[in-house]
Formats: C-alpha cells, sequence, structure tokens
C-alpha cells in the first residue's frame, strides 16, 4: 500500500512579538513565574498591520513551494483550516491562492479549495481530507497544500489574552512523503459541548476552566477509541507525543493523564507501586468522589517520580520549545508541536527513520482525534531547511502601549491606522479594501 503523509512542512511567524513575563505581566500586576511556570509561555507572535491569516498562510505556502521547486499544476487541493476567518462565504483558500497565482506561472484553477472548520482540531481534519482524497485515487497524481493559519487574538482582560499568537503552517501532504506517514487508525472523543466559541463574533468567548476540563476529557476518549482499533498503547512506542498546544502548561496536564493510562496493568505501574501504590480502580470505591480524590493524589506522587519526569522531559517537553515562543496559532498548533518534536531530534542527531509519533489534537467546542505517524527517510533534510529560528529572532519586541495598537488595529470593529513596526520584503502583504470589501494583497519585493 502506497504511504501517505506530510511530505514537507512550512512555518510561518507573525512579526511582531510581546514578551509575557517581562511586558505584559507587570503591567497585568501579575507575577511573571505565571506565564514561565504556570503556562510555559516566554513570548507569544503578533501580526504586523499588513499580516494575517492570508499573508501568513501564502507566504508560509509560498516558501514550501519554492523550496520544493513546485508549480501550481503540482498541487491538485488547497485545504485552509482557520478559526479566524472574515468571510462566511468565500474560503481563505481562494485568497491565498491568488496571492500564490500573482507569483508563479500558470494557476490554480483546477485545483479544489475549500475551508475546515472545528476550533484547533480543523488542522488535522484537513489533513485528513488530503489523506481520504490520495488514497481514494482521486488526485490526478498531485499533492494536496494544507495551510493551518491563526490570529489568536482574545478581547483585551479576557484571561485568555495570556495565550494568544499567530501563525501559518503549510504542509505539502502527498504519496511517499518525505516527514511522515500517518497510520490509518484514528481515535475520536466528540461531544456539544460549550467550552469556546465566536458566534459571529472576532473575539472568543471563553470559559477557560472548563475548556481545560474538556480538553483531556474529549483527548482520553479519543486515545481509547485509537486503541480498540490500533491495540493498547504503551510508552516505549513513541519517541515524541506531539499534543495540541494552547499553551505548554495544559500539555502538561495531557501527558501526565497520557502516561497514567499507559502503565495502567503493566510493569511500569508494578515498578512504581512500591513507592506511590497502585493505580485507583472505580471499581474499589463507593462515590464516585472518592475515587477521583484517590486519582488526583495518585497523579500528584506519578508527577513526581524520576520515571515519570524522565519520560516528560525526553517525550513530551521537546515538542513544547517553540509553543513557549509562538503562543497559541490554534489550527496550527499540533503542527507546530510536531515541527518542535523533530526539530529537537534534528539538533541533538537523534535517528528518527522508522520511530513512531503519537499525535493528539484537540479543538474546542469540541472533538479530540489521535492517530500514530511513521517518521519518514527524509525528514532530515525537510527540518534542516526550515528557518523559524531566524524569523523568531527577527521578530519586533513590542513594549505594552505598542502591543495594545496593534491589538486595536487588528480589531475589525475598530478603524485605527498605524504605521509598520516592520519592513515587508519578498513577501504577500495585506493592502486594503476593494469595492465588494474584498481585502487585497500584493507581493512586494
Ligand atoms: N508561579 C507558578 N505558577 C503559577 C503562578 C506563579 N506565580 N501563578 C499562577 N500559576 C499557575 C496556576 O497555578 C495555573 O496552573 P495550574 O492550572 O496547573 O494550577 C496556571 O499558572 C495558570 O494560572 P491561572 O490563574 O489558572 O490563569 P488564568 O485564570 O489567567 O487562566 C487560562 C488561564 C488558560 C484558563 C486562560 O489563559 C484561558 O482562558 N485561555 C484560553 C483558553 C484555553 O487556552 N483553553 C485551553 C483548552 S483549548
Amino acid at each position: 500500500m502506497t504511504a501517505v503523509g506530510i511530505d514537507a512542512i512550512e512555518i510561518w511567524t507573525g512579526k511582531l512579538t510581546l514578551n509575557l513575563p517581562e511586558t505584559f505581566a507587570p503591567v497585568k500586576g501579575e507575577d511573571p513565574a505565571k506565564y514561565t511556570k504556570g503556562l510555559g509561555l516566554e513570548t507569544s507572535s503578533f501580526p504586523d498591520v499588513y499580516e494575517d491569516i492570508v499573508t501568513m498562510g501564502a507566504n508560509a505556502a509560498k516558501r514550501l513551494m519554492d523550496r520544493r521547486g513546485l508549480t501550481p499544476d503540482d498541487i491538485g487541493r488547497i485545504d485552509v483550516a482557520t478559526e479566524s476567518a472574515f468571510d462566511n462565504s468565500k474560503p481563505v483558500s481562494t485568497y491565498i491562492a491568488g496571492c500564490l497565482e500573482q507569483t508563479y506561472e500558470g494557476d490554480f484553477r483546477h485545483a479544489n479549495k475549500g475551508e475546515r472548520k472545528f476550533a484547533c482540531v480543523a488542522g488535522t481534519q484537513s489533513i485528513d481530507d488530503a489523506y481520504n482524497w490520495i488514497k481514494a485515487g482521486r488526485n490526478r497524481g498531485r499533492a494536496a497544500l494544507v495551510i493551518a493559519t491563526d490570529t489568536a487574538l482574545y478581547a483585551r482582560g479576557d484571561p485568555g489574552e495570556a495565550t494568544q499568537g499567530a501563525g501559518a503552517v503549510a504542509m505539502l501532504i502527498d504519496e511517499e512523503p518525505s516527514v511522515v506517514e500517518l497510520s490509518t487508525e484514528q481515535g475520536y472523543g466528540s461531544m456539544d459541548e460549550t467550552d469556546f466559541l465566536k458566534p459571529n463574533q472576532q473575539f472568543p468567548s471563553v470559559d477557560g476552566k472548563r475548556s481545560m476540563q474538556v480538553y483531556l476529557a474529549r483527548m482520553r476518549e479519543a486515545l481509547e477509541d485509537y486503541e480498540s482499533v490500533a491495540g493498547r498503547t504503551k510508552v516505549e512506542d513513541f519517541e515524541y507525543i506531539p499534543f495540541h498546544t494552547p499553551f505548554p502548561g495544559m500539555v502538561r496536564k495531557a501527558g501526565l493523564l497520557g502516561y497514567r493510562h499507559m502503565i495502567r496493568d503493566t510493569e511500569k505501574e508494578d515498578e512504581l507501586a512500591d513507592r506511590i501504590g497502585r493505580q485507583p480502580r472505580e471499581a474499589d470505591f463507593d462515590s464516585w468522589d472518592d475515587y477521583e480524590e484517590a486519582i488526583r493524589a495518585y497523579m500528584d506522587d506519578l508527577k513526581e517520580t524520576d520515571e515519570y519526569r524522565e519520560w516528560y522531559g525526553r517525550v513530551i517537553d521537546p515538542t513544547l520549545s517553540l509553543a513557549r515562543r509562538v503562543g497559541n496559532w490554534y489550527t496550527g498548533s499540533v503542527h507546530v508541536a510536531r515541527t518542535s518534536a523533530l526539530k529537537h531530534a534534528y539538533e541533538t542527531g537523534k535517528a528518527m527513520t522508522g520511530k513512531q509519533l503519537l499525535v493528539g489534537s484537540y479543538g474546542s467546542g469540541a472533538q479530540a482525534e489521535i492517530h500514530a505517524e511513521t517518521v519518514r527517510e527524509g525528514w532530515r533534510d525537510e527540518i534542516e531547511a526550515l528557518n523559524v529560528d531566524e524569523q523568531l529572532a527577527g521578530r519586533y519586541d513590542l513594549d505594552f502601549e505598542e502591543y495594545e495598537q496593534v491589538h486595536d488595529a487588528h480589531n475589525h470593529e475598530k478603524d485605527v491606522e498605524l504605521e509598520e513596526f516592520t519592513q515587508p520584503a519578498n513577501e504577500f502583504v495585506f493592502t486594503g479594501w476593494g469595492r465588494m470589501n474584498e481585502r487585497k494583497y500584493e507581493y512586494v519585493e
């Protein structure tokens, strides 16, 4: 059977950055450690005034196409995943295709274009759509371009303001991929939930604490559902486990839950039993509350064990290095986590070909999805070609007043004139509105 998966990845960060412990926390009267230790964040990315979901997505896609020597004729599908769309009818993929057509010979008239919506899980769903299209033999030898692009901005004063971010991840989905092959097996945990939504409004309504509980509950169901088709997962099976990362502190909780699940009824659980006891079993308790309390106590002990800490440091922590510096990219976030993991493997000289990743995606509203990926031989060249460190180092560091100005400039309800902070070069930029209120873009040399 032909392998299908991710053949190439490119990342495009917003050009501005906000330092959370040093610039944001002091103005909010908060301890910087809430950001660095609690949420696990150092800086977040923001779009300059000429950037938006289209420019970031098109710029990531152009880098990918140029690097791989692709033309529009090589692409049969452009799927954009976003929760930051500005149009309820015309999809962002048409704007991105329009941008790309300004700079390539040929066009994307033959390409099927769409836009996927299910909060942050939509990026992974777009990869699924591309995978299914290729597996069904409908691709006519062409690859799919999947672009996850978001400006994750919250209303000022909302607790979510701490976890903002902006950027795009472009991925080429193709046969015989260079980076990872996707497993056919998938698990889902999906339920009608009211944790985070944007009912025709730009900034989300969020029940932050509830969204964290829902993330964990749906992720657990997705893992059980995945195991029902792929068999039991074990901690030693996976080199890295990239999760959707709204902020690294969320993944700390998901990692602990996953570890507890994977070691249950294994030698590892027996090994730890001398020190922290065996995991509480529901059948041994008269009430759910007593059971939950016992689980909480067990988890508190588990996270202090050397075994857990070693596993977390090796398998989970490396997936968070980019998220710490960019914040939440919504649909792109789990794909940033996969990239961080492979980047870590590259930088530490790890052999990865044939190794497994377990990937946990999540979208509020709510749905979690879990699948496995097998790393392919070309992964190293793909990761080596990324310039994300240069992009991050080149960001303009906003002071608090500038941050508020940029936030206002991107607020659809406000009409703010603001000079750009950075100079665009060799990239697509937003230039204003057309006669039907469409957004206009240009490529600047
Ligand atoms: N030192 C160390 N840790 C600290 C700290 C300090 N001085 N101050 C706070 N913390 C810890 C808290 O204990 C908490 O960690 P815990 O959850 O492990 O207990 C963490 O930092 C965050 O602090 P908290 O007071 O809970 O933050 P908050 O009320 O401002 O809200 C969110 C945090 C995530 C709920 C909020 O940013 C949000 O709504 N984000 C958007 C929604 C989201 O991302 N949901 C996730 C699922 S998709």
